[in-house]
């Protein structure tokens, strides 16, 4: 395995030698860049003897044209030869940068130009890293399917006690190599993914909908590419980007979702149902805006149609996972969707009462509930993992179905 160790400016680029050496020993082949402020901390001679190699450190470093020719396309070289990108320490100037694809290094430079998987390690002093501007180019960061490990809570270089400090240089390694291992255990399959809320209008200007975000919808579409899959995202209204290598879809309501799927079912092998589609819908939408009177009003309205139980139906040899997300009685009313609604697998959660779960959280705990039986527990962790726990459990799952045939 092959690591690009990118050290950023900061007080714990010193542990980012231990770091380098972490990787050395799990079998990695480290090539450090430093920015110009990480060799402000720590000399590029502790690493480069701690990783035998010569540490890459400008962007321009050469004497002669001919050199800096050849320096100006290095970062493309170095790109194309490591399999990971680590960051450590990833300070709030480095996260902002790479958010934004500002490119005025090498470190910079490289990441732009790397196609691989990239771990992050935040390090930086406790205001900086919950300003927001530093929280809102983490969100952007994850939603580019990048690995985050920390930052730690803990006393800081400053002297300010709180969220700041890099995660410790061997669960950074650990972080890394899981990275990876992991394998592309889904090329060559499609997965078909919905998403959001969907948006059933009540005239030309209103509607109803539900407090869905799609992040966890989103994450599962993310988390699939990245194992190899084709992957076919269809969503409602939501204010996420498209990600990246999926083909998305994007719907209004609960009928142009079925539509959608159905259009869209046959290359799939697994069907995951994350959107939380609206139950009702209004027959006949008013093409005028409803004028306000000073009279109670009722509207009626009629079922949508239940794509979830549909899917059931024609499913094939399809893997169907449906979601529950429910207020109370979360197992009980889990199990009786897998039944009624022939999923194979029913992602459980509770909503409406925990800060950490369910529709606009960035963490998700959830329930699986399988055909099999049995039932798995997922403690809270971003909608990311969740994601992969779910993919992992579906694979376990298909194989122990198709053995129990
Ligand atoms: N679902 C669907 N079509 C609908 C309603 C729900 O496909 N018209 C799917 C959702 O995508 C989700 C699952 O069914 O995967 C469960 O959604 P939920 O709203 O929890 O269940 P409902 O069937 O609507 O049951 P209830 O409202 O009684 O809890």
């Amino acid at each position: 395995m092959r690591v690009a160790l990118g050290v950023g400016g900061g007080i714990a680029a010193y542990k980012s030698a231990e770091l380098a050496r972490a990787l050395a020993e799990r079998g990695a082949q480290v090539q450090v860049i430093m920015t110009a402020a990480a060799r402000e901390f720590v000399r590029p001679l502790t690493f480069a003897a701690l990783t035998g190699r010569k540490v890459v450190t400008d962007l321009f470093p050469a004497s002669s044209e001919s050199e800096a020719l050849a320096s100006a396309v290095e970062h493309i070289g170095v790109a194309q030869s490591n399999d990971l990108l680590v960051v450590a320490p990833a300070t709030a100037d480095l996260m902002a940068k790479f958010a934004h694809g500002l490119a005025d290094d090498f470190l910079t430079t490289l990441y732009l130009a790397f196609p691989g998987p990239v771990l992050l390690a935040p390090a930086m002093n406790t205001n900086m890293w919950r300003h927001p501007a530093t929280q809102a180019n983490l969100e952007l960061l994850r939603g580019r399917g990048h690995a985050i490990i920390g930052p730690e809570e803990g006393e800081l270089a400053c002297g300010m006690t709180g969220p700041g400090r890099m995660a410790e240089p061997a669960a950074i390694a650990a972080a890394a190599v899981n990275l990876l291992n992991r394998k592309r255990d889904l090329e060559g399959e499609t997965v078909l993914v919905t998403a959001g809320p969907t948006r059933e209008p009540l005239d030309p200007v209103r509607f109803i909908s539900n407090r869905s975000s799609g992040k966890m919808g989103y994450a599962l579409a993310e988390a699939a590419a990245a194992r190899g899959a084709n992957v076919i995202l269809i969503a409602g209204p939501v204010h996420l980007p498209d990600p990246p290598g999926v083909k998305t879809i994007k719907v209004q309501t609960a009928q142009e979702m079925r539509d959608a799927v159905f259009a869209n079912l046959e290359p799939a092998t697994i069907v995951i149902k994350a959107a939380a589609v609206a139950d009702y819908h209004v027959a006949n939408v008013p093409q005028q805006k409803l004028k306000k009177t000073a009279a109670r009003i009722s509207i009626e309205l009629d079922p949508t149609p239940d794509i979830l139980a549909e899917l059931g139906q024609k499913k094939g040899d399809r893997l169907l996972i449906g979601f529950a997300a429910e207020t109370e009685n979360l197992r009980q009313e889990a199990r009786r969707k897998l039944l009624t609604k022939n999923c194979d697998m029913i992602v459980a959660n509770l909503v409406g009462q925990e800060e950490n779960a369910g529709f606009e959280s960035d963490t998700n705990e959830v329930v699986l509930l399988l055909a099999t039986g049995s039932t798995v527990s997922v403690p809270p962790s971003p909608k990311r993992e969740v994601a992969d726990r779910i993919l992992d459990e579906a694979l376990k799952l298909r194989l122990a179905l198709h053995a129990a045939r």
